[in-house]
């Protein structure tokens, strides 16, 4: 389509784009041509298992034709309408992102770019719906890049940017069991004592913040990157209780969470929770467009029935992202994708605990769905991780660049390894990564 010569890409790349989160003197991307299914492949033909789904995104697969049909049709009909205008696009996939919330309650849908933005908005409302300030988040999360969403942010993404971002925001300690502060000494502690003592230490900030000044808790419903942290059972009720009991929004974060991945549409449904709103982007058109949602029930949208919500985006739903969501929710219902991640949750269980058997530098592996992790560890008693915190280590770099030389793409976090793959991978696509990362973690068990 366009004239430039494939060892051109390269050059011309690094002499005029700008890379995020890189050092630019260090950037050596890989030269993308063209993906199907859970492969990519770059301009030389070497072939790429995605055990990243990209940046954990693409939850259909790679080049899904009905997805890329409708995107066709609907920028040859309208290519763009005004936020303020209504299109027939625009009114299907606010209804399909409708009923796809647990019991159908989140019934509004207000459309943005992404993740970051969608989350900006998600406080906004709640701001404005409660009158109050302050928003709780915690930790080990990840919310974007913007200000606002970089504030909300716990891990250290955050940190570099202080002081120059949102006030009003407090952070809280995840039910993070393997590592947990309070139970060192009782690791063996009940999982509902264990999900009753974070709520408390929730509870605790709330009294000390005062609850009349917090108008929201935002959180992953399963942590993404940083760590693939699930919530212990009664955790997500508890909070939901705590939010019922404050009057405070309760805001899941399902930008890495939804739409499939851990093996039911949102995160939150493993327990049975309704939030007062869910942020999604990601998934929501498995990345053939970018666009972000947040899904919202009724009462927080009535509360600017008379009153002005003083906010928007260009292009908020944009026709072509739009017709992205709609026809991607359908290929996720038609070929019966959520179903299909949960049955292949058990056999990436037990493939992880294989590699934790057979591997000492394994830690610990957690998943759910199709959304698991490896922690790697330098010995397994005192917990030491492979990298530093917020940092990388030469056996981290090595085993991540084994497995991008042997044509797995995966995604590496201080000392973890993500397992993010397109939803539709196979068993015996699984067990093509894993034999590489197998020899991968040859590496790493050297360290221990
Ligand atoms: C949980 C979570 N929230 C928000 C975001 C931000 O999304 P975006 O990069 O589309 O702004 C991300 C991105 O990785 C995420 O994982």
């Amino acid at each position: 389509m366009f004239d430039l010569p494939d060892d051109e890409i390269l050059p011309l790349s690094k002499e005029h784009v700008f890379y995020t989160w890189s050092a630019q003197a260090k950037v050596n991307p890989i030269v993308v041509q063209r993906a199907k299914g859970v492969y990519f492949w770059d301009i030389n033909e070497k072939r790429y298992l995605d055990f990243n789904s990209m940046t954990m995104c693409v939850n259909i697969g790679h080049g899904d034709d009905r997805v890329i049909k409708a995107m066709q049709q609907q920028v040859a009909e309208l290519s763009y309408a005004a936020p303020g205008m209504t299109t027939k696009v625009r009114a299907l996939a606010s209804k399909a992102v409708a009923d796809v919330t647990p019991h159908q309650a989140l019934t509004k849908v207000l459309f943005t770019l992404g993740g970051a933005d969608a989350n900006e908005n998600a406080i906004k409302l709640a701001r404005g719906y409660t009158g109050r300030h302050k928003i709780l988040t915690r930790y080990r999360s990840y919310h974007g890049a913007t200000a606002g969403a970089m504030a909300a942010t716990g891990d250290p993404r955050r940190v570099i940017w202080e002081p120059n971002l949102m006030t009003g925001i407090v952070h809280f300690l995840d039910p993070y069991r393997y590592r947990s502060t309070f139970h060192r000494t009782n690791p063996a502690i009940l999982e509902k004592e264990f999900a009753q003592d974070y709520l408390n230490h929730l509870e605790e900030i709330i009294q000390y913040e005062g609850p009349e000044t917090i108008a929201a808790i935002l959180m992953e419903s399963v942590t993404g990157t940083n760590g693939i942290i699930i919530p212990p059972e009664g955790y997500m009720q508890g909070v939901r209780a705590l939010c019922d009991k404050y009057g405070i929004v309760m805001i899941a974060d399902e930008v890495m969470s939804g739409f499939g991945r851990t093996g039911k549409w949102f995160a939150v449904e493993h327990w049975d929770v309704v939030p007062d709103m869910i942020t999604m982007a990601k998934g929501l058109t498995s990345a053939y467009a970018p666009l972000g949602a947040v899904a919202m029930k009724p009462e927080i949208a009535s509360a600017f029935d008379e009153r002005v919500f003083e906010s928007g985006l260009t292009y908020a739903s944009h026709p072509v992202s739009l017709a992205a969501a709609v026809a991607n929710i359908s290929v996720i219902r038609e070929d019966k994708i959520v179903e299909r991640a949960a049955g292949m949750g058990p056999v990436l269980k037990r493939v992880l605990t294989d590699m934790g058997e057979a591997h000492p530098s394994v830690g610990e592996v957690r998943s759910i769905g199709l959304f698991g992790i490896l922690e790697l560890v330098k010995d397994r008693n005192t917990k030491e991780p492979m990298a530093p915190w917020n940092s990388s280590s030469p056996e981290m770099i090595a085993l991540k660049k084994y497995c991008i030389d042997n044509g797995l793409f995966l995604y590496t976090h201080w000392h973890t390894v993500l397992i993010i793959p397109p939803l539709i991978i196979t068993e015996g696509q699984l067990k093509e990564g894993f034999d590489i990362l197998d020899r991968a973690l040859e590496i790493t068990d050297k360290a221990v």
